[in-house]
């Protein structure tokens, strides 16, 4: 399906989007600073345009997809529903605003703020997470329209999700891009697994739960930050643009507005969540680097094992382009943040030169490990194989956009053999059950 109403009704928004944006002062700085809760149109490649290679035929593609914007977690619905009307409250009665920071128009829209949201909602996926996987089909369907039949078949395509609703609900948009929401619904899924181990690998990994995820001294960088210089100037910034003199915020309240300003922020596309205005660019920023330095030393690069666990997960990708059959052509996995930035890590990929700390905050303001850039909601990589000639090389892509392996960082093009070079530890030492054999 090329452009369904859907589609159409996106490209509508689009355009009114960007017009409003250009003919108000309401421009979104902090629009993509959002860490893992921004949502994909804000990071995607739009392009609908076929990707093609002189002499060379797509053959097959295997995708890694985090699942759409969702709602948020049981606890922090809760959190949102109980705490913010209370700040709201505090904010209107203290009398410090509308002032130069907070504008009348932000101070209305703040006013007027209710947020109805029920626990039952809790890690669900939103309308907006709908579209973002229903036109991501759309756009893959354009680029590669060899590969990605618009009539389904259960030997063409290997569609797997996790556990949950939001990954479920994902995968069934997807194939409603690709063929249409009657047709979608014949889809056929594999019961999924409580614990994949290449979906989410890491749900296996005793020692990496033990060593890195509870363990609160593999998070002592994001500790240290959180209890320095920047965030205490970030809560003291706060309370001065709300003219806060008593009952000031604290910490917990100001991740609480960071947070409702992005979830707001991704699941409406046309209305401005009055708590961003609330928080400066700068503010967002730091906020943005707590969370980045929490994924660094959680999900990404800060420990060995939290990367070379993700092997299964790049074997499998290497072994489905690699072999000879031609069928399934594509094999899409719809699955979370947590497999995405292991991924990412063990690929090679947005890898800085120096580890993000506690302390290089303001050196780091360039840095690639941006989560609201390389993991925002419905976050994907693409790996797709092409026959050249005798040869097989392998193009990646991430947000829709083309990136360079550093198995080969002079073409987009590279060739198999390169790769399994390259990644040669990974593909013939992945011994996933003893790297994850507690010690
Ligand atoms: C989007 O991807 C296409 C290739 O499909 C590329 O030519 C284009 O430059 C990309 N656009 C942006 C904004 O990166
Ligand atoms: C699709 O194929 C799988 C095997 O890959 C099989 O188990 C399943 O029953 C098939 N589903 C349908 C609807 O044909």
């Amino acid at each position: 399906m090329l452009c369904t109403r859907e589609c159409f009704v996106f490209f509508a928004t689009l355009v009114f989007a960007r017009l409003s944006s250009q003919c108000s002062n309401y421009g979104y700085p902090f629009e993509n600073h959002l860490s893992t809760l921004t949502p994909y149109r804000l990071v995607g490649n739009k392009s609908f345009e076929r990707i093609h290679y002189e002499g060379c035929v797509p053959q097959k593609i295997w995708l890694l997809i985090r699942h759409g914007t969702r709602y948020p977690k049981y606890s922090a619905i809760e959190q949102m529903n109980s705490r913010l009307p209370d700040i709201k409250d505090l904010i209107i009665d203290s009398g410090g605003v509308p002032n130069e920071f907070v504008k009348n128009r932000d101070f209305d829209l703040l006013k007027k703020w209710k947020l109805n949201l029920e626990t039952d909602k809790n890690n669900k996926l939103t309308q907006e997470g709908d579209e973002e996987m229903l036109i991501l089909a759309e756009r893959m369907q354009s680029r590669f329209p060899l590969l990605f039949d618009d009539v389904y078949s259960n030997t063409s395509y290997k569609f797997k999700h996790t556990h949950s609703q939001r990954t479920k609900r994902s995968a069934y948009y997807f194939a409603a891009g690709l063929f249409g929401k009657n047709t979608a619904k014949d889809v056929w899924f594999p019961d999924p697994l409580k614990k994949d181990p290449i979906l989410r690998f890491y749900k296996l990994c005793d020692r990496w739960n033990i060593e890195v995820k509870k363990n609160p001294s593999a998070q002592e960088e994001g500790r240290i930050f959180e209890n320095g210089p920047e965030i205490s100037e970030v809560v003291e910034e706060v309370n001065r643009r709300l003219n806060l003199k008593e009952n000031r915020l604290n910490l917990g309240d100001v991740k609480l507005i960071y947070d409702m300003c992005s979830f707001e922020t991704a699941w409406n596309k046309l209305s401005k969540s009055p708590w961003c205005s609330i928080l400066s660019h700068e503010t967002i920023r730091v906020l943005e680097y707590a969370k980045d330095l929490r994924y660094y030393w959680q999900d990404g690069y800060g420990h060995e094992l939290t990367y070379k666990q993700a092997c299964p997960a790049f074997k499998d990708m290497f072994n489905f382009l690699q072999n000879k059959n031609r069928f399934p052509r594509v094999n899409a996995y719809f699955t979370h943040s947590g497999t995405m930035l292991k991924l990412l890590a063990h690929l090679g990929l947005y890898k800085d030169d120096e580890h993000l700390t506690a302390k290089n905050y303001d050196s780091m303001g360039n840095r690639l490990w941006r989560t609201s850039l390389i993991d925002a909601f419905g976050s994907n990589v693409a790996f797709i194989s092409f026959g050249c000639g005798s040869e097989n090389k392998v193009l990646a892509m991430h947000q829709e956009n083309i990136v360079r392996l550093p198995a080969c960082p002079d073409s987009d093009l590279c060739d198999i053999n390169s790769i399994r070079d390259y990644y040669y530890q990974s593909l013939s030492s992945c011994d996933f059950s003893s790297m994850c054999r507690i010690k």
